[in-house]
């Protein structure tokens, strides 16, 4: 793919949230994000050099050239960017020098997928330059350039959910998205927030983390359901189920794949309870979810928790940490007149322990990466 008109394209690309399906992606399972209205936007302009600028509204300007990105030389948030055009320029694509513009209402490093609806941005915005097909084949091709970008480029061992939800988003739609096969499957399922009057409510706890930071949590996660597979003579935790488990010797390899083997049924019934509407049932999952989370995985926090407990006390329908974990955010579904009941006991639970107070958001399922 090489330039022809126009030089200069601007893209937007949102975060995301998983309703449910936690922790599978890697594993070869089953996930259901949405994509949220909070979104990063990226201008592209092309240059005439191999000169490549980047700004932002969050950081310092950075300066350099496609030579860094070719040598892999750029690092810290700007590496998000040079990773994808790292990885398109390794797909055969004519990258050009660029001077890029980028602003985000999404809380960074907050669990809602800032860096995949950065490098989704710059995806669609490259695609445009360069004349690429933004129909589904094409986006599932930017999805996985950028999850190499992540995973290779910037070295956070992700798993594709995030850059999948921010690219195949849908209004009122979740993507069910399966990582059984060598590529992932996907169709959207209808979330009628709106006409059954009930609200998704975000907490971000302000717990910041990094999931490609060497502290391990993310990654060696990951290193225990390979080891949980490979103890069980298996390729993943996808081929396991609920009996193979009595096998694992090791209780936390067994804690860990518990997780996983349960994560990805709750994932089927909850698609079966949106389609047909039953809420209850959904919101209990979400739930359990949570629970298997922070027991079986514990990849929770006290903040998380709180935020949890606090909304079911006043009757939430469910509620779960959602995203990679150790801190980032809550959901909350609740039935649209609870939602300001669950946004002040959630601030109440903080206050009385001398936390900061987090921030809330409400979100609905919003369009998918896309040129304006
Ligand atoms: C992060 C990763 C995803 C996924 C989730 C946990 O968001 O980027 O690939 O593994 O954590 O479900």
């Amino acid at each position: 793919m090489s330039i022809s008109t126009p030089t200069s394209v601007t893209a937007v690309a949102p975060g995301r949230v998983n309703l449910i399906g936690e922790h599978t992606d890697y594993n070869h399972g089953r996930c259901v994000p949405f994509a949220i209205p909070l979104a990063t936007t990226a201008t592209l302009t092309v240059r005439t050099d191999r000169g490549l600028t980047i700004v932002s509204d969050r950081a310092e300007p950075w300066t350099g050239s496609l030579d860094d990105v070719d040598a892999r030389t750029v690092t810290g948030w700007p590496s998000y960017v040079a990773g994808v055009l790292w990885a398109l320029g390794q797909d055969g694509w004519q990258v050009p020098g660029l001077d890029i513009t980028i602003s985000s209402t999404i809380p960074l490093g907050g669990g809602l997928s800032s860096s995949a609806a950065l490098e989704c941005a710059v995806a669609v915005g490259l695609a445009g330059l360069v004349g690429a097909p933004l129909d589904h084949a094409g986006r599932l091709h930017l999805a996985e350039a950028c999850r190499r970008a992540e995973t290779a480029y910037v070295g956070a061992p992700t798993g594709g959910m995030d850059q999948l939800a921010s690219l195949l988003g849908a209004v009122d739609q979740a993507v069910l998205i399966d990582f059984a096969g060598p590529s992932p499957v996907t169709r959207t399922v209808p979330v009628a927030l709106a006409t059954s009057n009930l609200t998704v409510v975000v907490t971000d706890t302000g717990v910041r983390h990094s999931l490609a930071d060497g502290d391990g949590g993310y990654a060696e996660r990951r290193a225990q359901c390979e080891a949980a597979a490979a103890a069980l003579g298996i390729a993943s935790l996808r081929a396991a189920d609920v009996e193979d488990l009595t096998r694992l010797t090791d209780p936390t390899l067994r804690a860990r794949a518990r997780h996983v083997v349960t994560e990805n049924a709750r994932v089927v019934e909850a698609v079966g309870a949106l389609e047909a509407e039953r809420w209850t049932e959904l919101g209990s999952l979400l739930s359990a979810s949570h629970a298997s989370l922070r027991d079986d995985f514990a990849v929770s926090c006290a903040e998380l928790d709180v935020a949890v407990a606090a909304s079911l006390d006043v009757g939430a329908l469910g509620a779960r940490m959602t995203g990679g974990g150790f801190g980032g955010c809550a959901i909350t579904l609740a039935k649209s007149e609870i939602a300001p009941r669950v946004r002040g006991a959630i601030d109440a639970a903080y206050a009385a322990r001398g936390w900061p107070p987090p921030r809330h958001h409400e979100v609905v399922p919003s369009a998918g990466a896309h040129l304006t």
